[in-house]
């Protein structure tokens, strides 16, 4: 490292979290003396155009990776559990976008806005936590530390970009030609997603919930340091290129105040409370769109307990549920 700058790698950098991450290393004037990016090779001319400039993108060799300050890893899950280890043995610290290493005790799952003290456990990797549990932990975290959260029952409404660029794809290609009468296999996803919605994200297991749904509700827990805390999840995809939205039933320990919470959650860093239902404003996907806060709005007490609110809560799965949280947690590394 030179006075302060570092020498950061990405692998993953032609995927949408990959080249994400770039761009908000650069946008945050992220200390760098050196940034190498890598993907997996299958295309060895590859390059990816970030704030104006074409950078080049070389085949992954973990000896190249070697020498960084840190590495970010956006390549998905089989490839982190065959390579972050081995990164990290180097001496690299590696951020982890897949869901390899989320659960394990020696790896800190942080949401620097709730839990950034975790960091500085970390052995080597550190991980970053699914799009939709960093967009409502954030906004949960300082209503927990009011009222203490016991409950949460959330219906996610997610947008394809969450399944990575060739599924984002997929919603284009299907539109059109749904548009033009005509019907496309689906690949990216188990059905159709032009003008449909699949409750289905991930396998399912013998409960009967998908994987999204158990990350859902593991790393919730996890982040907010209470086992006590009970999660149930039904993750749905929706045909919207952008930004995962939340509808969110919290219930707490204590009385609750609609008003005082739209006072914590003003007060609150990256949130953004979006509520005024008499002039049609609330959190929108497509506003949240390219930007870091997540919104939340239609804060309502449930009329059948005191104790519990009904919240919407949506933020762009790329930026704060992908790249913005990983580079936020680059940025407070020693
Ligand atoms: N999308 C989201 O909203 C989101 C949010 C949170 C976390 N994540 C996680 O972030 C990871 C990346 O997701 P994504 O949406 O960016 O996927 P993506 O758009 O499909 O991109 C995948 C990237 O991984 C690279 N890659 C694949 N196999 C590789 C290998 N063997 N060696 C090196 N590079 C390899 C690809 O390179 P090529 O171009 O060479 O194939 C590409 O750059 C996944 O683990 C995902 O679960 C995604």
């Amino acid at each position: 490292m030179t006075r302060g700058r570092r020498v950061v790698s990405i692998v993953g950098a032609t995927g949408l979290v990959g080249s994400e991450i770039a761009r908000v290393l650069l946008a945050r004037r992220f200390p760098l003396s050196d940034l190498r990016l890598f993907a997996s090779g299958r295309n060895p001319e590859r390059s990816v155009e970030i704030g104006g400039r074409r950078l080049p993108v070389r085949p992954f060799r973990v000896d190249e990776v070697a020498g960084s300050d840190v590495c970010f890893l956006a390549a998905g899950g089989e490839f982190s559990r065959r390579r972050a280890r081995a990164i990290a043995a180097r001496g690299v610290t590696v951020i982890d976008n897949s869901s390899a290493f989320r659960m394990y005790d020696d790896v800190p799952l942080v949401v620097p806005e709730v839990n950034p003290e975790a960091i500085s456990f970390h052995r080597g990797i550190i991980a970053n936590p699914n799009c939709s549990t960093i967009q409502m932990v954030v906004v949960l975290a300082p209503l927990h530390r009011r009222w203490r959260l016991r409950k949460v029952v959330v219906s996610t409404y997610q947008a394809v970009t969450g399944a990575g660029l060739e599924a984002a794809g997929e919603l284009a290609s299907q539109s059109e030609a749904f548009l033009a009468g005509r019907e496309t296999p689906a690949r990216a996803f188990p059905h159709p997603i032009a003008f449909n919605l699949i409750p289905h994200i991930g396998p399912f297991d013998e409960t009967g919930f998908t994987f999204e749904e158990t990350k859902l509700m593991n790393e919730t827990r996890k982040i907010m340091r209470s086992e006590a805390i009970e999660v149930v999840a039904t993750a749905v995809r929706v045909p919207v290129f952008r930004g995962h939205s939340e509808a969110v039933h919290a219930e707490f320990d204590l009385t609750v105040d609609p008003l005082a919470a739209r006072e914590i959650l003003k007060a609150s860093p990256g949130v953004e409370v979006v509520d005024d239902p008499e002039k049609a404003r609330y959190p929108l996907p497509r506003k949240a769109s390219g930007r870091d806060v997540t919104y939340v709005g239609r804060l309502r007490l449930d009329p059948t307990c005191n104790r519990a609110l009904c919240m919407w809560i949506v933020s762009d799965n790329l930026r704060k549920g992908a790249a913005l949280n990983a580079v936020q947690i680059a940025e407070r590394l020693g």
